[in-house]
């Protein structure tokens, strides 16, 4: 496994999406045996998914003990229920919560059901302050550069807030659903500002489709057209890539 670091960034480059994993989940878990309270920032989509299959097995096998972990979500449709097999809160209920020893009262995803948004997105901004700071925020990353749904635009967003998804975002996630007219246009997603606010912070990509963003991200200006680009300015991000979504990176060095 190559490792490079340029500027404040660690970057890991695994052969697939295994290793990719397998790595991550080294990473994340040094973070939950260290601290006595863990506070993780977690993700959805089909880039942690084998992240969370090793963090179960760790757990299953007695490894990494998750009774005194916190976490929060990055982000949620909106409008969805709680109830839908699309919903974010089906996510991680079916691919993590349910299986490790997490006290789901302690975990807090975006209600995508909540009539008043704004005042959902305030107290989810407070909950992640009043409990001190994420310590390990995981993140994907869009084909377009977005963070979360924080997608590109003129400005980065700061707080948690109810946003557009881009067409683009939207098609790469239609492979989720039966039909592209059923991803749904809108989302919670907690802010820029929330997200660089965490202790660490671990991204995670894996495909070609992934390379040009992730170059951008690494190498680019720090631009809102290009959210993921002002982990540039985080102090400590780690950055763990297979070999496709390394490719244009490690061209343009
Ligand atoms: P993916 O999504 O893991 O499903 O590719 C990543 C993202 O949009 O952040």
């Amino acid at each position: 496994m190559q490792n490079i670091k340029i500027l404040n960034m660690d970057i890991y480059i695994t052969k697939d999406y295994d290793e990719m994993s397998k790595k991550a989940a080294e990473v994340v878990a040094s973070v939950v045996k260290e601290k006595e309270n863990p506070i993780l920032g977690l993700a959805t989509g089909g880039t942690p998914a084998g992240l969370y299959k090793e963090l179960i097995a760790m757990n299953k096998a007695g490894e990494i003990d998750f009774s005194k972990t916190s976490a929060f979500n990055l982000d949620e449709y909106y409008p969805i229920s709680k109830e839908s097999d699309q919903s974010y809160y089906y996510f991680m209920r079916e691919n993590l919560f349910k299986h490790i020893n997490i006290d789901t009262d302690k975990t807090y995803i975006p209600d995508g059901s909540a009539e008043d948004v704004e005042k959902e997105s305030e107290a989810f901004d407070k909950l992640v302050r009043d409990t001190g700071g994420v310590d390990m925020q995981i993140l994907g990353i869009g084909t377009n550069g977005h963070i979360a749904f924080n997608e590109p635009a003129d400005n980065f967003p700061t707080k948690t807030q109810k946003v557009n998804l881009t067409e683009s975002t939207i098609e790469d996630n239609a492979r989720f659903f039966d039909n592209i007219d059923d991803v749904p246009k809108e989302a919670i997603t907690m802010g820029i500002g929330t997200i660089m606010n965490s202790k660490r912070i671990i991204m995670l990509a894996s495909g070609a489709n992934k390379a040009e963003a992730i170059k951008e991200t690494v190498l680019g200006n720090v631009r809102p057209q290009l959210p993921a680009s002002i982990l540039q300015f985080h102090k400590d991000v780690t950055i763990i890539l297979d070999e496709a979504a390394a490719k244009d990176l490690l061209e343009s060095l």
